[in-house]
Formats: structure tokens, C-alpha cells, sequence
């Protein structure tokens, strides 16, 4: 079937990456409520990824046409994704060595311009700083776009693997909201590009289709997928 519309099949891809080796995890934990509060305000598709679905293959391999599938199909969708949201747990006063080896193999000049909502999570306050002095560098060096409320979070902040420091929580709230914000301003912008190039009604509503469902495929995967409905404004 054939439609004059615009295509808006390719939702927006926020891929999440957290840098934590067991589960549960807190830095994936701190990923997936960030990616929560996102999502309450921005549709899009969210898929999240840990260095243990990347396997102890990601390790081992010195290039990138060493690694497993899974660590490579890990990369294809950093490279891939239109906004990351990324937390390492510290290690040693910085990020995890795993995570910056996984970031190492990105290609240098993938995530030019890309949003990214840098995360930490560490033993106590002391390293608050590791987002500000090793994470906002390493997006620095992609000459992505860091946000620039940065979250950290610590472990008296968490209670049963759930973030329940109301500090931490009105963090990750203005965090989301910037992210939300920007993406969402080029989402409305890129979509009134394709309606004038379609040829359709630029003066009239411009609704991008969003639902949520679970993924089947790959391990452990949050994802919200395009459907009807939801309406952006502006
Ligand atoms: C080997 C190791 C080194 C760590 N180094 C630090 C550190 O330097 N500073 C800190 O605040 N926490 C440190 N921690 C604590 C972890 O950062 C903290 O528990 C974190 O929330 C764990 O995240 P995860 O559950 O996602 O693995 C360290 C933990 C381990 C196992």
C-alpha cells in the first residue's frame, strides 16, 4: 500500500550504554530511569546495552574486526543512534577500563554533533566529578554534544537496585528534560523538512507516531517503537 505521507518509519534511536560488567547493576539501573524520564516526554525507539551483552569477547579483541558479534552489534548501534544516554560505574577515580575500550573502538568521527546524557555511579560522593573530568572529555574528543547537566549517582542513593535519593531524582528530571528537549527540537524540525519535501500539508498537525513495546531480540533490551498517536507540538 502506498501513502502521500511523509515516511516517519525511522523513529528516533536513543541507545543507552551503561559500562557495568554484573547484574543487577546500578549503572544500568541509573540508564534505564534516565531513559524513563526521557521517554515520558520524547517519542522514540530505546534500546540498552551493558558491557556484559557485549561478552568477555570485548576484551580480548585489539581491533574491531576482532569482536564478537554481539560487542560489534553493540557498536553498529552507538554509531547508528540519533542520541546515547551513558554511565559507567567509577572504578579506580575514573570510568571502567572495559567501557573505555568499547568507546576506543567507535569510529572517531561517528558521533559528531550527537546528543549524549553522560552518567556516573560510584561507591560514595568522592568521585562525583569522574562525568565532568574523564566522561566529558571522552564525548569531547567525538566533538558529540555532552549535556550539560551531567548525573552522578552514589550508592546510599540507591535502595533495592532503584535510585531513591530525591536529589538524585530532580537530577536525572532536569537532565531529561534538556535531552528531551534538543532531541525533540530536531526531531520537529527534520519532520517539517519532510513534509515540505513530501509536498503534504506543512501548515498542518504534525503528529509522530510512537508506542511502546519490549523487545524480543537480544538480551534484556528496553525498547519504544514507532505507532500512532502521540503528537509532538510547535
Ligand atoms: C574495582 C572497583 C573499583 C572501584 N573504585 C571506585 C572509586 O574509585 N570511586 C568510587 O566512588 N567507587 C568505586 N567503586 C564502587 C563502584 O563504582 C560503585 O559501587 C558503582 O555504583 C558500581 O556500579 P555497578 O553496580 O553498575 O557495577 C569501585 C568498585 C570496584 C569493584
Amino acid at each position: 500500500m502506498t501513502s502521500d505521507c511523509p515516511d516517519t518509519s525511522s523513529a528516533l534511536k536513543i541507545v543507552g550504554i551503561s559500562g557495568n560488567t554484573h547484574r543487577p547493576s546500578r549503572s544500568r539501573a541509573l540508564v534505564e530511569t534516565i531513559a524513563q524520564h526521557v521517554a515520558s516526554q520524547l517519542p522514540a525507539e530505546y534500546v540498552l546495552y551493558d558491557i556484559v551483552d557485549a561478552g568477555p569477547g570485548l576484551g580480548a579483541a585489539f581491533e574491531r574486526d576482532e569482536l564478537p558479534a554481539m560487542a560489534e552489534r553493540i557498536l553498529a548501534a552507538i554509531e547508528g543512534a540519533d542520541a546515547l544516554i551513558v554511565a559507567t560505574p567509577v572504578y579506580k577515580g575514573s570510568y571502567r577500563g572495559l567501557f573505555k575500550h568499547l568507546f576506543d573502538l567507535v569510529d572517531p568521527l561517528a558521533l559528531i554533533d550527537r546528543p549524549v546524557l553522560i552518567a556516573a555511579t560510584g561507591g560514595g560522593p568522592r568521585h562525583a566529578l569522574v562525568v565532568e573530568h574523564h566522561l566529558r572529555p571522552l564525548f569531547g574528543f567525538f566533538t558529540a554534544l555532552a549535556m550539560p547537566t551531567a548525573v552522578y549517582a552514589s550508592d546510599s542513593d540507591f535502595c533495592e537496585g532503584e535510585i531513591v535519593s530525591p536529589i538524585v531524582l530532580d537530577r536525572i528530571a532536569v537532565a531529561a528534560a534538556q535531552f528531551a528537549a534538543l532531541i525533540g527540537l530536531r526531531a520537529r524540525q527534520a519532520y517539517a523538512q519532510a513534509l515540505s519535501a513530501s509536498g503534504s500539508d506543512p501548515h498542518g498537525e504534525r503528529t509522530l507516531p510512537v508506542r511502546l513495546i519490549r523487545a524480543a531480540d537480544g538480551p534484556e533490551i528496553v525498547r519504544i517503537a514507532p505507532a500512532t498517536g502521540s503528537r509532538l507540538t510547535g
